[in-house]
Formats: structure tokens, sequence, C-alpha cells
């Protein structure tokens, strides 16, 4: 299995060791670190260069934008010349927490989406209360594979999502008991266009909500997702490590 969205430099009970060892010990074989503060940018570099199985993507969230200056371009081009530099992200628009900025958040997205295109590599996207601005963006701007990051729109969106370049990836909240969207959406998703993650330390699957969440718990999301569409969990864990691949 792939956990394709942990921020493990921000589990606060587990050292990296220990986490990665979980992970390997529970059939996790790679895991993906996504920058989210400006600061995450060099800890991200460093974990992929000290760890086999751990890759990275690198970008500022857009919650943390407010924080950015434009030295950290020629920062995230440079890094992206290693292998291990898998994605930008994660990437996107939040007006949830705070509309004071959303235009700053636009210009950022969009100055990220085209390091991505320049690099030829994929972007993950975090999308909360802003589909129509961030789905807009998108269609103008976006030229390499997307990824849905935590998806946790509707049906509807999820369809439009699909018509693009792109995988839907599924967290935790899919396992939680009030997800009305999820089921019909995983129902409705091709497993070919599946992907899943923890997006740990947050948002801990069922049956251990309430712990900090690590990379080792995917397996719950997957489980989740061969519940819902009937599949073998085996054939599908190998069709979705495909998919990320
Ligand atoms: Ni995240």
């Amino acid at each position: 299995m792939i956990d394709t969205h942990t921020h493990i430099n921000c589990i606060e009970e587990l050292s990296i060791d220990k986490i990665i060892q979980n992970a390997k010990d529970n059939g996790v074989e790679k895991l993906i670190v996504p920058a989210a503060y400006p600061s995450d940018i060099d800890i991200v570099a460093e974990l992929v260069e000290k760890y086999e199985n751990v890759y990275g993507l690198l970008g500022v969230h857009p919650s943390e934008v407010k924080d950015w200056d434009d030295s950290l371009i020629d920062k995230i081009k440079e890094y992206s010349i290693s292998p291990k530099i898998v994605g930008i992200g994660e990437i996107g628009l939040d007006y949830y927490w705070d509309k004071s900025f959303n235009d700053l958040q636009k210009e950022l997205f969009i100055k990220q989406i085209q390091i991505a295109n320049e690099h030829n590599l994929p972007i993950s996207i975090h999308m909360r209360e802003s589909t129509k601005d961030c789905m807009d963006i998108l269609k103008q701007y976006a030229k390499t594979k997307i990824i849905f990051h935590c998806f946790s729109g509707s049906k509807e969106t999820m369809m439009e999502c699909l018509k693009m370049n792109s995988m839907i990836s599924f967290a935790g909240p899919i396992t939680f008991k009030n997800a009305r969207q999820a089921p019909e959406c995983i129902k409705a998703c091709p497993i070919n266009r599946i992907i899943t993650e923890t997006d740990s330390p947050y948002l801990t699957p069922v049956p251990f909500r309430g712990k900090e969440n690590e990379p080792m718990y995917v397996e719950y999301v997957a489980k989740k997702i061969c519940e819902i569409k009937q599949l073998d969990e085996s054939n599908a864990c190998k069709q979705i490590e495909e998919n990320f691949n």
C-alpha cells in the first residue's frame, strides 16, 4: 500500500523512524509527504534524501500563502530536480478558514501550477469551500496530472474532476459515520481513478478516531473503499498502487 499524502513531520507522538517502521510492518511501502508551510520545503527535501521509501511534494498550502516569498520558487525548482520529488503540493484554495486573502491564494495557486507545468510534475490539490474558483483555475492553467487530495465534495463535483486529467484521493473521513457524500462518490468513481491517503496526523480513520493518525492506518481507507465497491482487497490495492505510479 501507499500513503499518498502524509505530513509525517507534523506527527507529534512518534519519531519519524517509528512512523516509517510502523508503516513497513503494516505493508505500507511508500509514503508521499507534501509540504504545507514554507518551512516544510526544506524539511521534505531532507526527508526524501534520508528515507528510501519517502517521496515528496513541494509547495505552499493555500492557508499558509501569507508567508510566501518569491525565493521559494527557486528553491522548489532546485529541489524538484531530485527524482524523489514527485509533484507540487499541496496547493489550492481554502476559503473555509479565512476569506481575507482569496486573491493572494489565487495568485500563488496559479504561480505554483506554472512551476508544475514547467517541470512536468503532477499537482496535489487542496480545495475547500472554493470549488468554483479552484476548478476554473485548474481548467485554465493545469497541464499536468491532478490529484484531488482528501476529496470531500459532492458526486457532481467529482464527476467534473474526473473530466480532467485527475485522480481522486480519499482519506479517513470516508470511514466516519456521518460521511454522507463519500459512499456515492466512491461507488461512482472508477477504481482506476482512485488513490488512498491518510492526511496524517489529521483525520484518523475509524476505528482509531481520537488517536493521532499515521500512515499505517491507510489500510482502513482502502478497506472502506473495497467494502463500498465490493472489491477484493488485494486486487484493489494493486490497482491503487498502479494508479499512483
Ligand atoms: Ni494535507
